[in-house]
């Protein structure tokens, strides 16, 4: 209902947004970055999608395992490091329907799949995170021993999981693609958009929501997910390739990312302030929080946020090597947002 509404918004070009309790928003669905999923968010998950079996990679302590047990039928959950299964183990033991396994996700996938029947929820979440948490490989310039996430995705479609839903965490790590330049995220990790080809590969009718720092993939011909306007909003500008909108689509999209509120608004603000002076931050969080600032007339801020979008460095590349080229991010429509904020600062 939601969604309709909203299509129709952006077709009479009207701005809207709306964030409610009873919908996949644009929000932090963790109880904190790198915490356990939200159990209102696994509700409504469970609510649109109805998996008969959730499988999560990179188990940690186990505690986002227990803490979800209650909402799903049957859980698989696998850990790479002997000393953090053995700590889940303890942690899990007693909660009937979690299996635990010391293993590679990708093989973990390949090994499970005879038995995944039914609908799949994967929460592809195995990736080093410093600390005690596991590599792939000893290789430490190596983009596969930091993060599962493409041997996972590969594991998912050869073994032909058709019938799933995929969660990715961590989104604000991945990069992403414009008129074919990849800027990079977190260096190991891929672009979005390889994701999203990945994920099509799987089920062409996988599409996206970016629902925070979470990308869900669903099969849009069997669910409606009721997404936020947001939502729908910053997955379109995240996955924008320089060709796949209009520019009036583009600006639509952002004039609805400028006028979000509440929860949603926190989150970007959020992100922006996490992300902006680390290593490799990606332009969206700078874009996103120009666009909230306009939003809120604070034209300040917002000068401060859009002025970063174009002085992109890119300090290593998929080798982790050190390259600090300057990979600015220039498209006229950042200019056009800048001159409306000097317009209205008086510069
Ligand atoms: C961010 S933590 C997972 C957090 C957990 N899913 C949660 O929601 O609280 C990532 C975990 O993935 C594990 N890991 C890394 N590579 C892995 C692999 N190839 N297979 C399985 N686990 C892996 C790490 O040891 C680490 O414990």
């Amino acid at each position: 209902m939601k969604r309709s509404i909203y299509r129709s918004a952006l077709a009479c070009g009207v701005l809207l947004s709306i964030a409610t309790s009873n919908c996949l928003n644009f929000t932090s669905n963790k109880t904190q970055y790198g915490g356990f999923l939200r159990t209102d968010f696994v509700q409504e998950l469970v609510a649109t999608f109805n998996p008969d079996v959730f499988v999560e990679t990179g188990t940690f302590n186990g505690m986002n395992a227990k803490t979800i047990a209650p909402y799903f039928k049957q859980i698989h959950t696998v850990e790479l490091s002997r000393e953090l299964y053995e700590q889940a183990r303890s942690a899990l033991a007693g909660v009937p329907n979690v299996s635990i396994y010391w293993g590679n996700s990708p093989e973990l996938i390949a090994q499970l799949a005879p038995q995944l029947k039914g609908h799949v929820m994967f929460w592809l979440d195995a990736h080093y995170s410093g600390e005690n948490t596991a590599m792939s490989n000893d290789d430490t310039n190596d983009p596969e021993a930091i993060t599962s996430i493409r041997k996972e995705l590969k594991a998912i479609k050869d073994n032909n999981l058709t019938n799933c839903t995929i969660l990715i965490d961590d989104i604000r790590g991945f990069g992403t693609i414009v008129d074919d330049v990849e800027y990079l995220g977190c260096w190991a990790y891929p672009s979005v958009q390889e994701v999203y080809e990945m994920g099509k590969q799987i089920n062409p009718n996988f599409v996206c929501a970016l629902l925070g720092d979470i990308l869900l993939m669903y099969d849009a011909t069997k669910f409606s997910p009721n997404i936020s306007s947001v939502a729908q909003a910053c997955t379109e500008s995240r996955l924008y390739d320089g060709r796949n909108l209009s520019d009036d689509e583009l600006l639509m999209h952002e004039q609805v990312i400028m006028h979000a509120q509440g929860a949603e608004k926190d989150f970007i603000i959020d992100l922006y302030h996490r992300m902006t002076d680390w290593k490799d931050p990606m332009f969206h969080h700078d874009l996103w929080y120009g666009l909230v600032s306009m939003g809120s007339g604070d034209w300040q801020e917002a000068l401060v946020g859009l002025s970063k979008v174009p002085h992109r460095l890119e300090y290593f590349n998929k080798r982790r090597e050190t390259v600090s080229n300057p990979l600015p991010y220039n498209h006229w429509r950042i200019q056009k947002y800048m001159d409306e904020i000097k317009a209205h600062i008086g510069l």
